[in-house]
C-alpha cells in the first residue's frame, strides 16, 4: 500500500511540475509577444517625436531671450528628450541581439561613466570613492555594460536625495567555476525593503512618482544574463544599497 501511495504522490508531483512548466512557458511567450508589440509601438512613436524635437530646436534658435515663448520651447525640448530616453529604454528592453564581444579595460568603462555623470553627481552633493583593481583586458560588450552600469548609477543617485557617497569597487576573483570580475556600486541612500526587493526586477515596477519607467533593473539583469553575468543586491533600509554586477573573466570566447 505504501509503495502504491508513493507512486501516486510521485505521479501527482510530476503532473504538477508539468503544469507549472506549461504555465511558465505560456508566461514567457506572453512576455516575448508583449516585448515585440511594445518595440513596434516605440519605433512608430520615435519618428514623429524626432521631428517635434528637431522643429522645437529650430524655434529655440530664433526665439528671443527672456520671453515666455522661449521658455515654452525649452520645455518642449526637455520633454521630448525625456520621451526619447523612455523610448530608448523600451527598445533596448525588447531587443534580443546577442552581445558584441570585444576586449576592453573595465577601469576605462567605469572612468568614462563617472566622467559623463560628474556634473550630476556634484549637483546632488554625492562624493565618489573608487577602489578599482588593475584587471587585464577581457571580453565583454562595452556598450551593454555601460548601459547596465548607467542604470545602476542613476538608481544610486536617485536613492541619495540628501547627497551621500557613491563607492565603486572592482575586483577579480578566482572561483571554482572560473575567474569572475565584479563591479560593486554602493550608495548611502534610502535602501530597499525586503518586500520591495522581490519586486524591483519586475518590468515597469517603480517607486518613482514622475520620472521612473521601472525598466532599469530588468534591462540591467537581461543585459548581464546575455553575457553570462549576474546582478546581486544587498540593501539595508536607511543605510543604503550595494549592487554587484559580475561577469566571467573568460566569457565571450565562443562568439570569437
Ligand atoms: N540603489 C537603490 N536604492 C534604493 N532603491 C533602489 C535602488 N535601485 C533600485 N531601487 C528601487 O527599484 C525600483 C526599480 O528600479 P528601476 O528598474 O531602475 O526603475 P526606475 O529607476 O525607473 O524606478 C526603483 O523605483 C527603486 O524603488
Ligand atoms: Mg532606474
Amino acid at each position: 500500500v505504501a509503495s502504491t501511495l508513493a507512486t501516486i504522490i510521485e505521479r501527482d508531483r510530476a503532473e504538477q511540475e508539468k503544469k507549472d512548466l506549461q504555465l511558465q512557458l505560456a508566461h514567457a511567450e506572453k512576455l516575448a509577444a508583449l516585448g515585440r508589440f511594445t518595440a513596434n509601438i516605440a519605433h512608430e512613436i520615435r519618428n514623429p517625436l524626432t521631428s517635434v524635437g528637431g522643429f522645437a530646436r529650430r524655434l529655440d534658435k530664433v526665439m528671443p531671450e527672456d520671453t515666455k515663448e522661449k521658455e515654452y520651447t525649452k520645455i518642449i525640448i526637455a520633454e521630448v528628450s525625456r520621451l526619447e530616453k523612455i523610448l530608448n529604454n523600451i527598445l533596448s528592453f525588447s531587443k534580443e541581439a546577442p552581445p558584441n564581444y570585444t576586449k576592453n579595460n573595465i577601469a576605462d568603462v567605469i572612468e568614462r561613466m563617472l566622467v559623463i555623470h560628474a556634473d550630476l553627481l556634484k549637483e546632488k552633493s554625492i562624493d565618489v570613492q573608487k577602489n578599482i583593481a588593475n584587471i587585464p583586458k577581457f571580453s565583454f560588450d562595452k556598450d551593454l555594460l555601460i548601459e547596465a552600469l548607467d542604470n545602476i548609477l542613476l538608481n544610486a543617485v536617485d536613492s541619495m536625495t540628501e547627497g551621500g557617497t557613491l563607492t565603486v569597487i572592482t575586483e577579480k576573483e578566482e572561483k571554482q567555476e572560473g575567474a569572475r570580475v565584479s563591479v560593486k556600486v554602493k550608495d548611502t541612500g534610502a535602501g530597499i525593503s525586503q518586500d520591495q526587493l522581490e519586486m524591483i526586477f519586475e518590468p515597469f515596477y517603480t517607486t518613482k512618482v514622475a520620472e521612473g519607467t521601472g525598466l532599469g533593473l530588468s534591462i540591467t539583469r537581461k543585459i548581464m544574463e546575455s553575457m553570462d553575468g549576474t546582478v546581486d543586491i544587498e540593501s539595508e533600509v536607511g543605510k543604503g544599497s550595494t549592487i554587484t554586477l559580475s561577469l566571467p573573466f573568460n566569457g565571450g570566447q565562443k562568439q570569437g
